[in-house]
């Protein structure tokens, strides 16, 4: 605030407080005692007004608020550039402030057991009961909006429960994810492969490669759809559709992994126009040691526990 500012609310502020002092006490009067008429003299329609002092009470707990206001605006920030002789008010006295002060209170005391996981490996890390009840609590206030709250997805995001893994599922490659953030990029080739191309390879996708029934009356060209799949597809997927974790291209042949949906009018949607999922980068707002206990928590929901204490689960290994 520059100084005029501050001297303008300084002025104003003690102006009103010395001028109520003023109003308060010299228009106090004593009680009329004797005075024979107590009226003020005026009378509207035979309605007298009583001449009376102000209640005891009343003058009291004005000047009660006189006495608090200079009490307050000495010891706190309030009189313009006035920084209050309180500590700890140096920048003055703000929510962001107060907020910032919660925070650094909050550091000092999860610092250190944040600093015991951030140095563990994320699959130790996954062990540790305190540290996915953290986790979990981060994931709620975090990941859910996208997510889910059970973490199970829903059209467009991914399920982070089972072993579908878009980028992979090892502990520092979802912890690269939540980190950094994804960009999918699925190019859209309705234009390339011409409407009947993209029927047939969204057949062949569906019934070869994800093994799931056509219906009968689809029309398709499965071998049509194959031949195209070989040309435009496998570069990003794969020969046998098996996906690519560096690029975060699907695996085709888990139709459980499909996030934008496995009817024939979605998968042809997809191939038609493209798919570009995004998955925000989470260093910035989380950094790297709540991070680090979010990357433990999407870790241990697709492991079983028996996974986690060393022993190969392969039952959910869809
Ligand atoms: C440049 C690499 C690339 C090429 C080429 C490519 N894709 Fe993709 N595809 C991707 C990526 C990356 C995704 C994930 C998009 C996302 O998550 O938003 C994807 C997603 C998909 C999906 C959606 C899966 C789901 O989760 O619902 C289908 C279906 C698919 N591709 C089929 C095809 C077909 C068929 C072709 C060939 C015509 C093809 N893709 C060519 C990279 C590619
Ligand atoms: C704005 C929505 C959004 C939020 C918030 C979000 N995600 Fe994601 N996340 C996505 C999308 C979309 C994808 C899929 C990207 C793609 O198409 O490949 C994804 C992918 C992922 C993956 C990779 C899954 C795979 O199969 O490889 C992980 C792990 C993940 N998110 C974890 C998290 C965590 C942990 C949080 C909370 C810090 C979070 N996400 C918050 C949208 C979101």
């Amino acid at each position: 605030m520059t100084t005029f500012w501050s001297t303008w609310i300084c002025v104003l502020t003690l102006g009103s407080l010395i001028g109520l002092t003023w109003l308060l006490i010299g228009t106090r009067k004593g009680e009329t005692k004797g005075s024979v008429d107590q009226t003020m003299g005026h009378s509207f329609d035979g309605i007298e007004e009583y001449d009376n002092p102000l209640p005891q009470w009343w003058f009291l707990l004005f000047a009660g608020t006189l006495v608090f206001s200079v009490g307050y605006l000495v010891l706190y920030p309030g009189l313009g550039n006035w920084k209050g002789i309180l500590p700890g008010y140096e920048n003055g006295w703000t929510g962001a402030h107060e907020w910032e002060k919660e925070m650094a209170r909050a550091d000092a005391r999860f610092g250190p057991i944040f600093a015991k996981f951030a140095a563990m490996p994320v699959e130790e890390v996954a062990k540790d009961p305190q540290a996915l009840k953290m986790g979990g609590r981060l994931f709620a206030s975090n990941c859910s909006v996208c997510h889910g709250s059970d973490a199970k997805g829903a059209f467009g995001f991914p399920n982070l429960t089972d072993n579908n893994w878009r980028w992979g599922g090892a502990a520092d490659t979802i912890k690269t994810t939540i980190m950094g953030g994804r960009m999918a990029a699925m190019p859209a080739w309705g234009e390339m492969l011409g409407d009947a191309g993209v029927k047939n390879v969204a057949a062949y996708v569906r019934h070869d490669l994800a093994g799931l029934p056509l219906p009968a009356d689809s029309g398709a060209d499965l071998e049509a759809g194959k031949q195209a799949f070989s040309t435009t597809c496998v570069a990003c997927h794969g020969t046998n559709g098996q996906g690519t974790e560096a690029m975060g291209a699907p695996n085709l042949t888990q139709p459980a992994g499909f996030i934008y949906g496995t009817s024939l009018a979605q998968l042809q949607q997809t191939i038609r126009h493209g798919r570009q999922g995004h998955m925000p980068a989470q260093n910035e707002m989380l950094g790297n040691d709540k991070v680090q206990l979010l990357a433990a928590y999407v870790y241990s929901l697709s492991k079983g526990n028996e996974q986690l204490s060393g022993e190969p689960q392969a039952s959910s290994v869809k």
